[in-house]
């Protein structure tokens, strides 16, 4: 692959779905890009089993980088390791993941059939990054779940390596938000490493609320009572008592401060109660 790059190298990017004549390809790009070995049957799903959404991002007929995700219930998200067994011919260079459940991820409030969509895989080819081929397909993948989950998916999430730093920078500068921290989560060259969940929220997606959304919650709902007004409305509360006592009084349509002082001159001169010098 090229060194430098043209510029205009974006605009010469085509972008096609995976296919399994690309499986020799991508099993090289997936070992320069990532410390996890795939099986096999990994690289065979994700080129033919049709719930993966596999991209390609081509310069001059040959991939530069991929996107893998699947879109699925939301009921299915602790599912999201593929295969369901850590691959069983391990060696001592190879890497796998565990499984995590990250059932939280949406507020059990949405129904189960609410689908979320989970990132298998972003990578692209070290000469081509920082031109906005990763942002390509990252845009492609949401393009992608506006066409054909609509607004039903409702978070887009993924799982790095804490100390991946540049794909974290890339997705936090994209709006995702640090979901889980997940102890050893990886388990690369037989060494346990720490990953985070990132999620995206789309569509109206939240999760879980904790206890401080409900104090924030309610702290709005009692600001939007307008603390200001609360004399007013007790005043009118009084006001409206009181009109049930002497229905005669006839000044129900008088403004407050009008009702007020006629009801008071009233109310001394039937004697009803007392001034107190106010
Ligand atoms: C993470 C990864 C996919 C990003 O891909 P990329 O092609 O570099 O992504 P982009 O070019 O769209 O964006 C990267 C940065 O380059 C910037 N950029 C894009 N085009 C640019 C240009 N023409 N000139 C200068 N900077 C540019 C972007 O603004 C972005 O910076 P920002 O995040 O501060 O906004 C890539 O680094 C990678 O493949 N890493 C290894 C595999 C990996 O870790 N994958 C993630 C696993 S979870």
């Amino acid at each position: 692959m090229t060194d430098v790059l043209p510029t205009t190298a974006l605009s010469e990017i085509k972008l096609r779905l995976l296919c399994h004549d690309d499986i020799e390809r991508i099993k090289v790009l997936c070992g320069e890009w990532f410390p996890i070995e795939y099986p096999d049957s990994w690289y065979h799903d994700i080129t033919s089993n049709k719930k993966f959404f596999s991209l390609a991002a081509t310069y001059r007929g040959g991939i530069v980088g991929m996107i893998v995700a699947e879109i699925k219930s939301r009921t299915k998200v602790h599912k999201e390791y593929y295969p369901s067994k850590p691959p069983v011919l391990l060696t001592q260079q190879s890497a796998y993941i565990f499984i995590h459940q990250d059932g939280d991820i949406l507020a059990s409030s949405f129904p189960v059939e609410t689908q979320v969509a989970y990132i298998l895989s972003l990578g692209v080819v070290k000469e081509f990054r920082k031109h906005g081929v990763g942002s390509l397909l990252l845009d492609s993948l949401k393009e992608h779940i506006s066409t054909t989950a609509q607004d039903h998916c409702k978070a887009i999430y993924l799982h790095v390596l804490t100390t991946n730093n540049t794909a974290i920078h890339f997705y936090e500068n994209r709006d995702f938000k640090q979901h889980h921290y997940l102890p050893y989560y990886y388990s690369i060259r037989g060494v346990l490493k720490d990953g985070f969940t990132y999620v995206l929220y789309i569509n109206g997606g939240h999760p879980p609320w904790t206890i401080f959304d409900y104090i924030h919650h309610i702290g709005s709902a009692l600001a939007s009572l307008s603390p200001c007004s609360i004399p007013q409305r007790i005043y009118r509360q009084a006001q409206n008592l009181l009109r049930s006592f002497l229905p005669w009084s006839g000044i129900s349509s008088k403004s407050g401060i009008e009702y007020s002082r006629t009801m008071w001159r009233r109310l001394i001169f039937l004697g009803h109660i007392r001034c107190l010098g106010c």
